[in-house]
């Protein structure tokens, strides 16, 4: 079935960004260069990714009942997405993550607060919205049962599943059973395929499900054994937080359409690439419109250039 409507399930955070030329050690302290308070979380920046391609999104998620909380479901509500179904909580604070931009890349520490309210009995709650959609987009920044609770439902009802496995952990077999896609970067997929105890069998099976990011290098999907390699678009990166963010928003965007999935991928990668371009996960994301443009652009190109 092809259609517009996306559910998606995950973390909503404030991210507080840090550029620093010089990283402090244990016991030091060191002048950074700006920060910047910006909307983020994994699952709310692929809700904002594919809701500016045109997407119909819904939102399930939790924010705390504080200023964070208030100001992220404003800008969530703001990009057009629905977000009915996002639990405001009253006994935790809303999900940060602390992020540094230093030398071109990132490191990240999240601390998920409400984001661990998203319990198996709250996914419940809202399988009606799971029945509606065409795809449902899931991460790892709520609780793995919650997670898991959502794609059995999924399955249930035959709607497709994207999981993008980030941050990584140890999955049950179940869960990568279940899942119609999954969506690691490199490294997330070599700690994906070493933490499982699969026949070769499973594991070749798995790897047909896979779509692995790889960032400058482009994307690499399996097709009956035999490896795919879509290269990305050289664009000049500003900040890369939320690329992957970006790609899996559009990635169920373009599958939504229709699309087949190398065609999806490469249309997910050229929305990634643009993202990349600004500061900030979302701030970056293109509208339809940013990328109709992108295409006119690269359009004497063959894709195989890009
Ligand atoms: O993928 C990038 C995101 O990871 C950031 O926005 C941050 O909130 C963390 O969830």
């Amino acid at each position: 079935m092809t259609g517009r409507k996306i559910t998606i399930i995950g973390s909503i955070n404030m991210d507080l960004v840090t550029s620093t030329t010089q990283i402090p050690k244990v016991g030091e302290t060191v002048l950074g260069h700006s920060f910047h308070t910006i909307p983020g979380g994994k699952g709310a920046n692929q809700a904002v990714a594919a809701a500016r391609l045109g997407t119909d999104v819904t939102m399930i998620g939790a924010v705390g009942n504080d200023s964070f909380g208030k100001t992220l479901v404003e800008h969530l509500t703001n990009e057009g997405i629905n977000t009915e179904s996002i639990l405001k909580v009253e006994d935790n604070s809303t999900g940060i993550a602390s992020i540094i931009l230093w030398e071109g890349d990132n490191s990240i520490i999240v601390v998920p607060g409400a984001n661990n309210h998203i319990t198996p009995e709250v996914i419940g709650r809202h399988e009606d919205k799971i029945i509606n959609s065409n795809i449902l987009l899931v991460q790892l920044e709520i609780p793995l049962e919650s997670v898991n609770r959502a794609v059995e439902l999924a399955k249930k009802h035959g709607i497709r599943t994207i999981l993008n496995p980030a941050p990584i952990q140890k999955l049950p077999k179940d869960l990568l059973e279940m899942v119609d896609f999954v969506t690691p970067n490199e490294h997330e997929q070599a700690l994906l395929f070493a933490s499982i105890d699969g026949t070769d069998q499973e594991l070749e099976k798995l790897k047909e499900k896979c779509i692995v990011t790889k960032g400058s290098k482009g994307v690499l999907i399996y097709k009956n054994g035999e490896k795919i390699e879509i290269p990305s678009i050289q664009v000049e990166a500003v900040d890369t937080t939320g690329a992957g963010d970006s790609f899996n928003g559009a990635l169920a965007t373009a599958l939504c359409e229709g699309l087949e999935i190398e065609e999806a991928c490469r249309f997910a990668n050229v929305v990634g690439a643009i993202s990349v371009t600004k500061l900030g996960a979302q701030t970056g994301m293109p509208t339809k419109k940013e990328v109709e443009e992108f295409y006119k652009y690269i359009n004497h190109l063959k894709w195989s250039e890009l």
